[in-house]
């Protein structure tokens, strides 16, 4: 007995066309969606500081973004409005105009495009209220989730009005899903498909993004986003979803849960994507500022592990320059 091993892991490590050859998942161009912010009002786009790289886009340089994701290979993209400061109020007006800035940019967006690109748009209260909560609030300042509800259900028939080929219900309200595929189908959009924010956590890593759309969040979302130690949960949240027509179950924030993600994708009949978030986006973006890592690396290695993890789509900020890349394949 040597002592020397039999078998030996590292021969198919050994060269880049071996690793290449084995490797289990490969991220693809149609995995991934890409999340863009607009803002009425700008001629310019309006860079988001936190998220080096992401701006606020205006209507023309939106319109550019999608075509340009588009001829990357991504396969979506997913709009968020910010409205003019004044116009937001208590329950979110803006998204219920049919000229809010969401419902202008959708229909930019699929009149450049037209079917080349998923459009789909964020469907919630937070971009478009004072108080920047996820629905409306009730005489004590809670969320009021039945009266939440019904503006979701007409800023569905909006949106849907407006071109878009998929929602993504995120405000974590019971029977959100129901209730606006019940809404969508009396008003003959039974065509228009619900990308569910299934397991949707209450965390810090949405940092950034409060930046990007001018929210001005009073408290916090602990009372209707998931609490963190909670795995089980995403399970139930997801029957809920399935039994209530959602196509598309999602898990988000990405990296912080991955175990959700996996426990997700092994019990779900539908594609279940992830969300990459604005604060695991900065998070990369800072260090490799820094030096203190590779970005490119890092960006592949976060996508592949969503992908392993069961991931079917990735929604990431990266999603066009990521295309790009695996296009040329560097
Ligand atoms: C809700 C919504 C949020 C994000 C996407 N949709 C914010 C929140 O729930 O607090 C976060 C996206 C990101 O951080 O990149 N409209």
């Amino acid at each position: 007995m040597s002592g020397f091993p039999t078998v030996r892991a590292r021969r198919l490590r050994g060269t880049a066309a071996m690793r290449r050859m084995v490797a289990e998942v490969r991220p693809h161009p149609a995995d991934l969606i890409l999340p863009a912010f607009v803002r009425e009002g700008v001629a310019e786009p309006v860079p988001v500081g936190s998220m080096p790289g992401v701006v606020q886009h205006s209507r023309d340089s939106l319109r550019k973004a999608a075509v340009e994701a588009a001829e990357a290979g991504v396969s979506g993209i997913m709009l968020f409005g910010v409205p003019e400061e004044g116009k937001k109020d208590a329950v979110g007006t803006p998204g219920t105009d049919p000229d809010g800035i969401l419902q202008v940019a959708l229909r930019d967006v699929r009149a450049e495009v037209g079917d080349a690109l998923v459009v789909m748009s964020d469907l919630c209260l937070d971009e478009v209220t004072d108080h920047g909560h996820c629905g409306v609030l009730d005489a004590a300042g809670n969320v009021d989730n039945d009266a939440t509800l019904e503006r979701y259900a007409e800023m569905a028939v909006v949106q849907a009005s407006a071109g878009a080929h998929m929602l993504g219900p995120s405000g974590m309200m019971d029977g959100q899903v129901g209730h606006v595929r019940a809404a969508l189908d009396a008003a003959g959009f039974q065509d228009v498909g619900l990308m569910a924010y299934t397991a949707k956590y209450a965390s810090a890593f949405y940092g950034p993004f409060r930046e990007a759309v001018n929210s001005s969040l009073v408290g916090d979302r602990r009372t209707y986003q998931q609490d963190a130690p909670n795995a089980r949960e995403a399970l139930r949240e997801l029957e809920l979803d399935l039994a209530e027509g959602a196509d598309i179950v999602m898990v988000k924030p990405g990296l912080p849960y991955l175990d959700v993600l996996r426990a997700i994708a092994d019990a779900s009949p539908v594609p279940v994507a992830a969300y990459q978030i604005s604060g695991e986006y900065a998070m990369v973006e800072a260090a490799a500022e820094r030096g203190w890592i590779d970005r490119e690396r890092a960006i592949e290695e976060t996508l592949t592990a969503f992908r392993r993890a069961g991931a079917d789509l990735v929604l990431t900020y990266w999603a066009t320059e990521f295309a790009q890349r695996l296009r040329s394949g560097t």
